[in-house]
């Protein structure tokens, strides 16, 4: 069984994908532990609330200065002894101790083609401007492994989504959310479940 620790900030769209991939057997070998905001008022703690799923808040504003947030975050997530931990919309730099402690064991869903349109400062609708900015004819969405950079760990999985002539950064940011994010995001942790169980079988 994959323990797995969800990491919000807003809508929890992605985390409601997740939820419903396990709630209706799409989605195997997993276990949803916690999820973890550091926004309280997420609508994503409400879904996991509703799910059952225990939800709590971290947030910055709890805090005197960035290093004792980090530290309370990185204390929450062991606190779930997740094996993977997925960061579904989270807007806040993951704590390096984190990504030193969790190697390979933290996921990230990008609404891009990285390289494409990521990195510091590409985040939400911002990506989907620079995409239509740019002009591409052919967008999507990347799972990739958090590593110290911004965006730069490996890529697991990405689907291509179409840009169509007219599209807003708001109608492309939907068809990329429903075609490519919500699909490969729970694809991801698929994978990675059953190559957890796979070790466990030797
Ligand atoms: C998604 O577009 C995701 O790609 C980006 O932030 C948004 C989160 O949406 N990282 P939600 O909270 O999962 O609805």
């Amino acid at each position: 069984m994959l323990r797995v620790a969800v990491l919000v900030s807003g809508g929890g769209t992605n985390l409601q994908s997740i939820i419903d991939h396990v709630e209706d057997g799409r989605l195997t070998g997993v276990e949803l532990a916690a999820v973890i905001s550091n926004n309280a008022g997420a609508f994503a703690l409400e879904r996991a609330r509703k799910h059952g799923i225990p939800a709590l808040c971290v947030s910055p504003k709890q805090f005197a200065t960035r290093d004792e947030f980090n530290d309370a975050l990185l204390a929450a997530v062991d606190g779930i002894h997740p094996d993977l931990i997925v960061l579904a919309g989270f807007l806040v730099v993951i704590p390096p101790k984190m990504v030193e402690k969790y190697p390979n064991r933290i996921i990230n869903i990008h609404p891009s083609l990285i390289p494409s349109f990521c990195g510091t400062g590409y985040y939400g609708l911002k990506v989907h401007e620079a995409a239509l900015a740019r002009g591409v004819k052919v967008s999507g969405a990347t799972v990739h492994f958090v590593d110290a950079g911004t965006d730069t760990g490996p890529i697991l999985l990405q689907k291509a989504v179409e840009v169509k002539e007219g599209d807003t950064p708001e109608v492309l940011q939907r068809r990329i959310m429903e075609q490519a994010e919500w699909v490969i995001l729970p694809q991801a942790i698929q994978m990675l479940a059953d190559r957890k169980n796979r070790e466990e079988q030797g």
